[in-house]
């Protein structure tokens, strides 16, 4: 059996997902094509649009990373000015983006425990009106906590701002208004809360602005407007797609339909959250977020305060018993993250549970373990 992967991704899938990948097809094979076109108008139905709500979706080969750099590096203009509101290691992924490109940035920069805040926004935006964009992490992995996306949505729609959010782990998991959010680019990846394998990310644009965009990109693979156009024309990729992912990922899109869609998906993701935090906190460990702020998708857990506890023994330990958890992504603080997305149900939960329990005692730290 395959190890239970409690990480912000790749995630365990269903063996039906798997199963969709043995196939082989060629790229330019009407019977693709059409698989393509299907998965873009899926992902627009499963987030609530229609063409008629002015979005579009294009498919990017490459990892999350690849599709948030086609956004950054195609839709903001020379003469642009970013506004990035960054709290954690993605957003400031986007920023080492936007230097790359040279691309005009004003980077409001948050401790990884605090969301940023409105007011900071809005002061930038009365008192600098050459800022064109704005962009956010939605769920930012890096310690698991929310950021506001609706209300910096209404900013950026009071505004009149270009919205771009990178909602790798949260598309899927969380139902996103993008219109009430006014959000004008968002992207996700095939392995995160979709329940694909990993391989493409896509990206949901608004038409109108994406129109503009020709000839803007910096680069020639991560053309995100040339992409668009080439897969609105004939529902091709302009290089060699990962076939087998795509015909995986319309599988799990089925398989979120057949579990009730979003909505459903966050409510056993939220379930699961549930237990994990209960559970963990009768085993004494601490999170590091607020409550109010920690999202149900990952969660950063501070090292136990105790001499006997060593990280890669814990998690060799954890290991060993079939359960991954993933290190922590913090600048100052030590701690370690448990995902409860992809294909994990309660009874997952309790085991990983049980095998914390019994990592902890075999380190001597039943004094950490509440009653
Ligand atoms: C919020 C966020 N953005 C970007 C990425 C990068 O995605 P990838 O590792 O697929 O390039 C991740 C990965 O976990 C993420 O969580």
């Amino acid at each position: 059996m395959d190890n239970k992967l409690f990480t912000p991704g790749p995630l365990n899938t269903k063996l039906s997902v798997k199963e969709a990948m043995l196939h082989d097809m060629g790229s330019r094979d009407k019977e693709f094509l059409e698989v393509v076109n299907e998965i873009r108008s899926e992902l627009l139905d499963i987030a609530g649009l229609t063409p008629e709500d002015g979005y579009d979706t294009v498919l990017m080969q490459g990892s999350g990373t690849f599709g948030v750099e086609s956004v950054i590096s195609t839709v903001i203009p020379n003469y642009g000015h970013l506004l990035l509101l960054t709290n954690g290691a993605y957003g400031d992924r986007m920023k080492q983006m936007a230097e790359v490109y040279g691309i005009r940035t004003t980077t409001l920069k948050y401790k990884e425990n605090i969301v940023p805040l409105l007011e900071d926004a809005e002061d930038v935006l009365q008192n600098d009106t050459t800022i064109t964009h704005m962009a956010i992490v939605h769920c930012e992995t890096t310690t698991g906590i929310f950021n506001d996306i609706e209300g910096i949505g209404l900013l950026a729609r009071k505004y009149n701002k270009v919205f771009i959010v990178d909602a790798m782990s949260s598309f899927g998991a969380v139902p996103i208004n993008l219109k009430a959010c006014s959000i004008d680019f968002l992207v996700s990846s095939s392995n995160k809360c979709i329940e694909g394998v990993p391989g493409f990310s896509f990206v949901f644009a608004n038409s109108s602005i994406l129109e503009t965009c020709a000839g803007q990109a910096r680069t020639v693979s991560l053309d995100l407007y040339s992409q668009w156009i080439d897969m609105k024309k004939n529902g091709q990729f302009r290089f060699t797609p990962p076939i087998q992912t795509i015909l995986a990922f319309r599988k799990a899109i089925g398989e979120l339909r057949s579990e009730g869609g979003i909505e459903k998906r966050a409510e056993r993701y939220r379930l699961n959250y549930q237990r994990l935090i209960e559970g963990t906190e009768a085993l004494g460990l601490k999170t590091y977020l607020n409550k109010k702020d920690q999202g149900y998708i990952i969660t950063s857990f501070l090292f136990p305060e105790h001499l006997n506890f060593d990280f890669t023994r814990f998690y060799e330990s954890l290991h060993e018993r079939g359960q991954v958890i993933y290190q922590g992504k913090l600048s100052d603080t030590n701690c370690f993250r448990i995902g409860n997305i992809g294909q994990l149900y309660l009874d997952d939960i309790e085991n990983l549970l049980t095998a914390i329990k019994e990592v902890l005692e075999e380190m001597g730290m039943t004094f950490c373990i509440a009653n």
